[in-house]
């Protein structure tokens, strides 16, 4: 596992005893980081949810970091300035390399509109571990979804700094993955992912 530079000082790492490779042999199946990004009403959760659910049934260790629910609790700090965005998702990519190392196949569902923000939590992890994956779905048909009502709230001035309005969203450069959330089925979506974790030999094939 990587380390960085605490600001307290007297800190000494502790090496654990069960590190993620025996995890990983333990369950037959390796860990990653999915790392679902879009706007919001894009997909991003239900598609997180519905790739965990065939985790699951495949008997495969999987768990979703999901953006409105993180905010309930590790990050009710937080708002949507750029500043606390930021501190969101560097807390995410913290978090999610614990699940990592716990040898959790990891999604997290956050809009992380900013490319700098989900470079630097790549950066956490091994090449390899992090899957970045981008629900393209365009403005117009995520605030025609509106499954929340937050546009129409933001359109009216209630909400300020709403991703794809006020605030900016940065589509990925360079994505390992790009699901086209817009259109198409959410079972089409599922077996997308899932084929890639396949190629990838992080699950073991499913049923053909
Ligand atoms: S992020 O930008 O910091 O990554 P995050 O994914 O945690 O955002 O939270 C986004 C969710 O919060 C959206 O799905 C939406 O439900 C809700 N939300 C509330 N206010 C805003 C806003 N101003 N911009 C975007 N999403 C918002």
């Amino acid at each position: 596992m990587t380390t960085s530079t605490p600001t307290a000082k007297n800190l000494v790492w502790h090496q654990a005893t069960v590190c993620r490779q025996d995890r990983e042999a333990l369950r037959g199946h390796g860990s990653a980081i999915l790392w679902f990004t879009g706007l919001s009403g894009s997909g991003k959760s239900t598609l997180a949810n519905g790739v965990n659910g065939e985790l699951h049934r495949r008997g495969v260790a999987g768990y979703v970091l999901d953006g409105d629910n993180v905010r309930h609790g590790l990050c009710q700090d937080l708002g949507f300035t750029d500043a606390d965005r930021v501190e969101n998702i560097r807390r995410i990519g913290e978090v999610a390399k614990l699940f990592l190392d716990a040898g959790v196949i990891t999604l997290t569902a956050f809009v992380s509109p900013f490319q700098g923000d989900r470079d630097r939590a790549r950066a956490l992890v091994a090449p390899g571990d992090f899957v970045e994956i981008y629900c393209a779905a365009d403005l117009a048909t995520c605030e025609q979804r509106d499954p929340k009502g937050l546009y129409a709230k933001a359109r009216s001035g209630q909400i300020k700094h709403f991703t794809g309005l006020d605030s900016p969203y940065e589509p990925p450069q360079n994505p390992e993955l790009v699901v086209q959330t817009g259109t198409g089925t959410l079972e089409e979506a599922v077996a997308h992912v899932l084929t890639a974790l396949e190629q990838r030999q992080l699950i073991p094939s499913g049923p053909a």
